[in-house]
């Protein structure tokens, strides 16, 4: 899979995208992940990317011009599944989404700053718009970096078996069983007989158990 960034704030998205699980997965190359600068497509001498808000309301948007450049230039050289724009008033981003997007063979995910972009940009150039929850962000960086985390992590070959994806919250619709490591008691505090049984099916029927009791008393609309 390959997801290509657009962004006027390309360092936001480094630290992120260098780290642990994601740095191993692009350095093994289950995905390629390519961070575009809006900038390198502006025309003007000043490589500005926004411009003031017609109608006299405050706050800069950032221009279709250089977006519309961007895009086109990476459509030429792959077909994309899906050009997503990240903005707070798009679909809410949830796991069955990210499970899905995880299928896609190359994504575009655009980021939007200071009062977003111009709205022929959302009308005619993307195919959907995702947002991360109900809160502003000062841009979508951060967000599509959520989007690709929570993306890359699904891919195959990304995960070890034992942090599989599988397991994780959400993913069979309830939040997942309490963990323990060593030691088995610390300060008088024990880890659950059961889990130090060694009997496979006591250990699973205790963590489906688990799994259920916390999402009724964490997040009783899961179940419904
Ligand atoms: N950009 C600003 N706020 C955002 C949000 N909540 N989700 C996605 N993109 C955003």
């Amino acid at each position: 899979m390959r997801i290509d960034i657009i962004t006027c704030l390309p360092e936001i998205l480094k630290g992120p995208l260098d780290q642990s699980i994601l740095k191993r997965a692009i350095e093994k190359g289950k995905v390629e992940v390519c961070v575009h600068n809006l900038r390198d497509f502006a025309d003007n001498k000043h490589k500005s990317v926004d411009d003031y808000a017609y109608g006299g309301k405050a706050g800069m948007v950032l221009m279709i011009e250089p977006i519309d450049k961007c895009i086109q230039t990476l459509k030429d050289n792959r077909a994309y599944d899906e050009v997503i724009y990240m903005s707070p008033d798009g679909k809410r981003f949830e796991q069955p989404m990210a499970n899905e997007l995880s299928l896609c063979k190359n994504i575009i995910l655009l980021c939007g700053h200071y009062k977003g972009v111009d709205e022929r940009v959302r009308e005619h150039l993307i195919t959907r718009e995702i947002s991360i929850g109900d809160y502003v962000l000062s841009g979508g960086e951060i967000a599509a970096a959520v989007v690709a985390d929570s993306i890359i992590r699904l891919l195959p070959g990304v995960l070890s078996d034992e942090s599989s994806a599988l397991t994780d919250s959400f993913q069979d619709g309830m939040i997942a069983p309490p963990v323990y490591t060593r030691p088995a008691e610390y300060k008088g505090l024990k880890v659950p007989e059961v889990l130090l049984s060694g009997n496979e099916k006591l250990i699973e029927d205790w963590l489906a158990d688990q799994a259920e009791q916390r999402t009724k008393k964490r997040r009783p609309e899961l179940l419904d």
